[in-house]
């Protein structure tokens, strides 16, 4: 290890501490805001996740996943198939994602549509959500929101983010992924656990990921050329966080 990454360590490390101990003096709304402005915060340090490329910013990313992390629950919770997702839900989920890509809106470097009625009825699904309860160990509330997000265009990707509290636990399905001939890997979702290091998780069409989604950052690669993806993800509240009650 070189003298300045020790140097950029130890840096982070103190500002972690400092920080962790003044968002446990914060009230819930206070602690809301701060949660919100480190999310921004993580995108601008690291736009496309890519920390290397901004070595400048390296102790305040890893200030970034420790707080964040301390601020919310972390962690991929379950990551492979559920078996009556996809035997019941994926091909008409497939075939409304398309007609929601009708609406969809460019919400940045891409696009996003409302879930219709079958992403619904799959949020409210009691078997769904069980599942999910199952995999993070705690009681939720399902949101019953959704959203379908589409990655079309060359180099649509997602801004490492946190996610807010509708969306605390976050139950992503992979819906549609097409690479142009001659290539097998493309762009996956990436997230940024409390060791600091970035996983790849790539995931196969009917594939879904569980993931505690306002302590982890997480984004998603950029796609490449002629490289299509669609995702839906459900948001999970955890009833014990909710700034509602404060
Ligand atoms: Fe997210």
């Amino acid at each position: 290890m070189t003298q300045k990454t020790i140097a950029e360590q130890s840096t982070g490390d103190r500002l972690s501490e400092k920080l962790i101990a003044f968002s446990d003096s914060l009230e819930k709304f206070e602690s809301f805001n701060l949660h919100l402005l480190m999310s921004v915060a993580m995108g601008g340090i690291a736009p496309r996740g890519n920390i290397l490329d901004a070595p400048t910013g390296r102790p305040a990313w890893h200030v970034g996943i420790s707080v964040l992390g301390h601020l919310a629950s972390s962690g991929l919770a379950f990551r492979g198939v559920v078996p009556f997702v996809v035997d019941e839900y994926l091909p008409s989920i497939r075939k409304e994602a398309e007609v929601q890509e009708g609406i969809s809106h460019r919400t940045g470097p891409h696009t996003l549509s409302p879930g219709g009625a079958v992403a619904a009825q799959l949020a409210h699904d009691e078997r769904l959500i069980a599942f999910v309860a199952q995999k993070v160990g705690q009681s939720l509330r399902p949101t019953g929101i959704s959203s379908y997000l589409y990655y079309n265009q060359t180099g649509d990707h997602l801004y490492p983010h946190v996610d807010t509290e509708i969306f605390a636990v976050n139950f992503i399905l992979m819906v549609k992924h097409d690479l142009p001939e001659g290539r097998t890997d493309g762009s996956a979702l990436v997230i940024f656990d409390a060791d600091h290091q970035a996983k790849r998780v790539p995931l196969d069409v009917g594939e879904s990921v569980v993931i505690r989604a306002s302590g982890t950052v997480h984004g998603r690669e950029a796609v490449g050329e002629g490289e299509r993806v669609t995702i839906l993800t459900i948001g999970f509240e955890d009833e014990r966080a909710r700034v509602a009650d404060a």
